[in-house]
């Protein structure tokens, strides 16, 4: 079955073409970053107009690109179904993507399959992997920091997540602290690398009960650390403060996903979201649990892509009719207790 998925849920306008839920045939990506760079963050309503502007090309290209990995000509005609980001993230940027569909959908006569973005962001592991479940996932992005039990490929339980930051978010506010641009996270994920003493700070793993988490005072941490010292104390010290913190991020996540395997019953891991490309997150995880019982996306489907969404698109809807498919017809409930969007 070929699925193309459509995703503009924050700041990425993307669209891709994927068989059977698990292989690529195109995925692109066009980021915005740099137009809300200057702002230090994404400004909704000029993410939503960028949206409008590259959605039909974004779509275009990932018909061309798909006729290139088949070597045939594919065309809308040729996609079996259309699986949309439809919530959580930004309303005006949803819309975009979900008019998108929805319009191609009825022009064409194809189903329509409303898939949860964070739905898609567990189901990157499915990509160019064999993996099935059960599993836990450890799902952290800009928006979200959850730990998640999935029984099937569109069943799943939140056990735990965030009660303020996102694992993203604090990354990219304490990200500007050290003044690196917008995101943050693979900035100081960089610095980190610089490291020259691994133990000259630390900071106190934040204690949560059960399986939620919480980062504001670790980000806050982080701030009167830099308030005591000198300005050329913290500009020498950055990289070994940086590599602290993200180390500190790092093994909340390791204590936590420890106990959930534990008391679940399940040796599987799964990483998922745009921390999940962190390379301490992912060191960590790989010094500490045995490689088979790993699995991560690779680099560029952590972070937002549409290959993740048709995947998740897939698995909610390979059982079903699809002739009966419309928006309101499916989704998978992976949206944070808290979320409040859409
Ligand atoms: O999953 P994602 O692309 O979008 C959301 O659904 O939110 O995640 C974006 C988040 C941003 O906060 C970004 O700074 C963070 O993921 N991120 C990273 C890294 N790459 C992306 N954080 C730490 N280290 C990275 N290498
Ligand atoms: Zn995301």
């Amino acid at each position: 079955m070929l699925i193309l998925g459509i995703e503009t849920s924050c700041d990425e306008t993307a669209a891709a073409v994927v068989e059977d839920g698990r292989k690529v045939l195109s995925s692109i990506v066009h980021s915005q970053i740099k137009d809300h760079q200057e702002w230090g963050g994404v400004i909704p309503e000029l993410a939503s107009r960028l949206h409008i502007q590259q959605i039909t090309r974004i779509i275009d290209k990932a018909l061309e690109e798909a006729s290139s990995s088949l070597s045939k000509d594919i065309s809308i005609e040729d996609i079996d179904a259309i699986a949309v980001s439809n919530r959580p993230g930004l309303v005006g940027s949803l819309l975009v993507g979900v008019n998108a569909a929805k319009t191609l959908a009825w022009m064409h006569n194809k189903p329509l399959i409303a898939t949860n973005h964070l739905h898609g962001h567990v189901c990157a592991n499915f990509i160019d992997s064999d993996l099935e479940a059960p599993f836990i996932c450890l799902l952290a992005s800009g928006g979200h920091t959850q730990i998640i039990k999935v029984t099937d490929y569109a069943d799943m339980e939140i056990l735990g997540e965030t009660i303020d930051d996102a694992a993203g978010e604090a990354f990219d506010k304490v990200a500007r602290l050290f003044e690196l641009p917008y995101p943050g996270g693979p900035h100081l994920d960089k610095l980190a690398q610089q490291v020259t003493d691994k133990k000259k700070f630390s900071f106190t793993i934040p204690k949560v009960k059960g399986y939620d988490f919480s980062f504001s005072g670790l980000k806050t941490a982080v701030l009167r650390l830099k308030e005591k010292l000198s300005e050329e104390e913290w500009f020498a010290e950055k990289a070994n403060i940086a590599y602290a913190f993200q180390d500190c991020v790092a093994k909340t996540f390791y204590k936590k996903i420890l106990v959930a395997v534990e008391n679940e019953g399940l040796d599987q891991i799964v990483l998922a979201g745009g921390v999940a490309a962190n390379s301490g997150v992912r060191g960590l995880f790989k010094e500490n649990f045995p490689e088979e019982n790993l699995v991560f996306p690779s680099l560029r489907f952590c972070t937002d892509n549409a290959a993740m969404i048709a995947s998740a698109g897939y698995f909610l809807a390979k059982d079903k009719d699809l002739s009966k498919l419309s928006l309101e017809e499916l989704d998978c409930e992976v949206a944070s207790r808290t979320s409040t969007l859409v």
